[in-house]
């Protein structure tokens, strides 16, 4: 297949494209940047120059493609302001990439989240969450959901809380960053509440295995461990930075304080059963010991 794929150069992006490739997928991959697309190029996809607002590009890279993986997102989440300018940019490029695709029956994956459940632990059937931070996200995925009646595969792969690679990346990584800056591995609440995780290189495979055999509006579930506990988390970063471990109020997470908080186990029994995806690689706790002072 010629896949387009956006975020092709990010922390999920990377492996996706590598995984393609090694599944003898050839992939289009838009570049916003000279660095973005030499990655690219030396990853062995070709760059398709243009951002998510260049619709145009979205366009030319859509009509090329036999499918389209879509993870490019703003990640700036310093302000409720920013976030809500990575959405709306977001919501845009996946209608324009939708509606390149409407009568061809051809596959959109579009990255979305684990949905947190009060009370149990979430699974593939339970619905985008409506409220919070990023519920304008889940309001484009449905979007696209609608697109499923006009002849779109619309196939969306759900990635846990926090999503890994050699201790980097994820909400765990923002923890890291933030415990560097005030020298505090901090947490709010108890740190009894659980976040699910992936390690990049296990949900690549299975942005892949939707691509390939997802039905059009199926939502599957990234996940490797369902839950770990966010004490747990702070207390591999701290003693790998070498400072202390404690509560902090949740306000110091801004926008994202009430996620950060919030208990979100997921499970992922469906999407092994029905996909025969199995991750292999080395779960959150274990791959954070991989941080450095
Ligand atoms: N990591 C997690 O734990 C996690 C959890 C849940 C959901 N997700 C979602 O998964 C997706 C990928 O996450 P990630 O961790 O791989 O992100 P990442 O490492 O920050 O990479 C972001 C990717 O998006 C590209 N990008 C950002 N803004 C863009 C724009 N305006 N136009 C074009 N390209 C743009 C970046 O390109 P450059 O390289 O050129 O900057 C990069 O390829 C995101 O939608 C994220 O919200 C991630």
């Amino acid at each position: 297949m010629h896949v387009f794929i956006t975020g092709g150069t990010g922390l999920i992006g990377s492996a996706v494209v590598a995984e393609l490739l090694r599944g003898g997928h050839r992939v289009i991959a838009l570049a916003r940047s000279d660095a973005s697309a030499d990655a690219l190029l030396a990853a062995g996809a070709e760059p398709l120059r243009g951002d998510l607002a260049d619709l145009p590009a979205l366009r030319a890279g859509a009509a090329r493609a036999d499918g389209i993986i879509h993870l490019a997102f703003g990640n700036d989440f310093s302000s409720a302001g920013a976030l809500d300018r990575a959405i709306a940019e977001e919501s845009a490029a996946l209608a324009t990439l939708g509606q390149e695709l409407v009568g061809s029956g051809r596959p959109l994956v579009t990255v979305s989240g684990t949905p947190p459940v009060p009370g149990r632990v979430s699974t593939e059937s339970d619905p985008a969450p409506e409220g919070g931070p990023v519920a304008g996200r889940s309001r484009s995925l449905a979007a696209l959901f609608e697109l499923t009646s006009q002849g779109v595969r619309s196939v969306a792969v759900r990635m846990p809380r926090t999503v890994h690679n050699e201790g980097r990346g994820g909400f765990a990584g923002l923890l890291t960053e933030i415990a560097r800056k005030t020298g505090v591995s901090g947490y709010p609440g108890d740190g009894g509440q659980r976040w699910p995780a992936v390690h990049a290189l296990d949900a690549a495979v299975l942005f892949r295995l939707a691509l390939e055999h997802g039905e059009a509006g199926t939502s599957w579930h990234a996940v490797a461990d369902e839950g770990v506990a966010v004490r747990d988390i702070a207390a591999v970063i701290g003693r790998r930075l070498g400072i202390p471990v404690q509560q902090v109020p949740e306000e110091n997470f801004g926008p994202l304080g009430p996620v950060f908080a919030m208990d979100q186990p997921a499970s992922s029994a469906h999407t092994r059963q029905a996909l025969g995806w199995e991750p292999t690689h080395p779960g959150l706790l274990e791959d954070l010991e991989n941080i450095r002072p």
